[in-house]
């Protein structure tokens, strides 16, 4: 199993640092590659991503990636010259994003809801390539776009993905989006889940309005099994997704090429934080599951399982705050 590891910003050499522990006890032979990508790169060479950085990730089965933003960096510069960059060249079209809420896991909902769904984020279109612009900037007339790309070959292989999954799960897909208002964009999705979606009789389908799945992921959040939408609502549901599942610090996630062409990336939905960065405080559950989500991606079921039964364990006996360093070695420890 060749790896490209992105350690990045902030926390994210700590907890990809767990997550490789725990990768090299299930599994034989990891061979990594680490790749000095992020804000101390950029600061020494003025480089984010070259073309040589590129080509050589493409030479691996997967990609492991911890954390990119810093504030030493204007806002968006890394995040966009770096981990879009690569969602992009990599055409990273799945971002998948489970929500599972563990045993004894304390949720900052009412009642004790049971929490498994899944969102099927479209990861390389919608506001986020770039296809805006400026004009008149400075100026009280100053005029500026964002335009929000969606085509029928990206929404069309995006929606085929969330049915397949949907149809090993319990069989519900969800459509997330903002219909009433983006007519042209919602248009395009509703006709594509309900065309996809006669080759999928036994999968049930519904809607929901963005706004609204934002109440009914905190109201009851069970409704839900397999949420397919936009990248950008896709970006904002899975937030809430992981605060009403256990908080950010468990929330996993796989940037994938469902097809197979280029290799898929893995990394927790959080950021760098780096007001907790060096301090051994963050949490790495998160990066260890996204490392459980590579392996079911490249095919080793078994030592995904694994390695989510030993997250459910430690999780269960957690009783306070545990150090990064402390979480990984239990964790190791139980497998
Ligand atoms: C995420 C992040 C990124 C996104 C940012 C850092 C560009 O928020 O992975 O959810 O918006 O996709
Ligand atoms: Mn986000």
């Amino acid at each position: 199993m060749r790896l490209a590891v992105i350690a990045g910003d902030g926390i994210g050499p700590e907890v990809i640092g767990e997550a490789l522990q725990v990768l090299d006890v299930v599994v034989d032979g990891v061979e990594t590659t680490e790749y000095d990508l992020g804000a101390r790169r950029y600061h020494a060479t003025g480089e984010l991503l070259t073309d040589a950085d590129l080509a050589s990730i493409r030479e691996h089965d997967a990609i492991l990636l911890g954390a990119i933003g810093d504030p030493s960096v204007p806002s968006g510069v890394l995040e966009r010259g770096l981990l879009l960059t690569m969602r992009f060249a990599l055409d990273h079209h799945v971002n998948l994003r489970p929500s599972v809420r563990y045993p004894n896991v304390a949720v900052p909902l009412a009642g004790d809801p049971s929490i498994d769904f899944v969102v099927v984020r479209e990861g390389t279109e919608g506001p986020y390539t770039g296809n805006g612009g400026a004009i008149r900037t400075g100026t009280p007339h100053e005029v500026a776009t964002e335009v929000s790309l969606n085509t029928r070959f990206g929404v069309e292989r995006v929606v085929r993905y969330a049915f397949e999954r949907a149809q090993v799960r319990r069989k519900k897909l969800t459509l997330v989006h903002k219909t009433n208002v983006l007519a042209f964009a919602g248009s395009l999705w509703q006709r594509t889940v309900d065309e996809v979606g006669r080759g999928y009789p036994d999968v049930a389908t519904d809607y929901c309005h963005v706004d609204a799945a934002t109440i009914h992921m905190v109201t009851d959040p069970g409704r839900f099994d397999v949420i397919v939408t936009d990248n950008l609502f896709g970006d904002i549901i899975t937030d809430i997704a992981a605060a009403v599942s256990g908080g950010i610090g468990l929330a996993a996630s796989g940037n994938i090429d469902a097809t197979g062409t280029n290799p898929s990336m893995f990394e927790p939905v959080h950021g760098s934080a780096p007001d907790i960065a060096g301090q051994d405080k963050a949490d790495p559950t998160a990066a260890i599951l996204s490392g459980a989500l590579l392996l079911r991606h490249l095919g080793d079921t078994a030592a995904a399982e694994r390695v989510e039964m030993a997250v459910a364990a430690d999780l269960a006996e957690r009783t306070g705050p545990v150090s990064t360093t402390e979480t990984g070695a239990r964790i190791r420890a139980r497998l």
